[in-house]
């Protein structure tokens, strides 16, 4: 049976998740009370390149980088980013925040190495080894896991120049694409700073305007028709 529409972060904590195949190949993690996935059933490592890395990443020029990712999740922007600070010769000082971690046992279940390259096993363990709330360097990227939930979240003004915007859809928590957590958001971006979200709809991008960003409506990734990029003016 499928929850209504809103319900509280607790309950949802609780819930029971399993391991599905999407489009492409690559696993996710699917909720079956919420009806809710980790990333698109058209394709885990697709969608997550399209969004986060050549519509996010990509587009900056800086060779030192900081990134915030909200939901941290299975690690799979992490490792994406990894591949991609390898190949361009950055470095990149990495903060992925999540309330829930993923349990040891599914994030051993996840394909991502076939798909992304077997030769970063030692990174990927490396990343779901490392201790919450502490700081350490996986070659290129800089990592620092937060176990904390974005409601008690302090962020640090103007620190990061990309957001990945990863939370659960708009149906499952409405609560994240709402003014208080976008607020916070907008505080931690630099001047020109981006946010990036497989997300397109329309309040949520009134929410972000009314902010202060400017919104670029670009071509979603296979099965979706949009995904949004938000610049934080200066
Ligand atoms: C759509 S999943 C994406 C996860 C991740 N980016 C990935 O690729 O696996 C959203 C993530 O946000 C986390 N999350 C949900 N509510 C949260 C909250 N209030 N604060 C911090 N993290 C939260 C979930 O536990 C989940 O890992």
């Amino acid at each position: 049976m499928l929850l209504p529409i809103r319900y509280s972060l607790s309950i949802f904590a609780d819930m029971k998740r399993e391991i599905t195949k999407t489009a492409d190949g690559s696993t996710t993690i699917y909720i079956p009370e919420m009806d809710e996935n980790y990333h698109s059933h058209h394709g885990a490592i697709q969608e997550a390149r399209h969004v986060f890395i050549k519509h996010g990443l990509e587009s900056l020029v800086q060779e030192d980088i900081t990134v915030f990712e909200m939901g941290f999740g299975t690690g799979l922007n992490a490792l994406l980013t990894l591949e991609f600070a390898r190949r361009q010769k950055k470095q990149v000082r990495y903060l992925g925040l999540e309330a829930y971690p993923v349990e040891s046992e599914m994030i051993e279940k996840l394909n991502y190495l076939e798909g992304i390259g077997k030769e970063f096993r030692n990174d990927f363990e490396a990343m779901h080894k490392a201790a919450w709330d502490q700081t350490i360097a996986i070659h290129e990227l800089e990592l620092t896991k937060i176990h904390q939930k974005i409601e008690e979240f302090q962020p640090k003004i103007d620190s990061i120049d990309i957001i990945y915007f990863d939370a659960f859809g708009p149906r499952a928590q409405s609560d994240m694409w709402e003014l208080p957590v976008l607020e916070k958001m907008a505080t931690m971006l630099k001047p020109g700073g981006i946010l990036v979200t497989y997300c397109a709809q329309g309040q949520f991008k009134r929410h972000l305007k009314s902010l202060g960003f400017e919104i670029e409506r670009l071509p979603g990734p296979p099965g979706k028709r949009e995904m949004t990029r938000a610049t934080m003016l200066a």
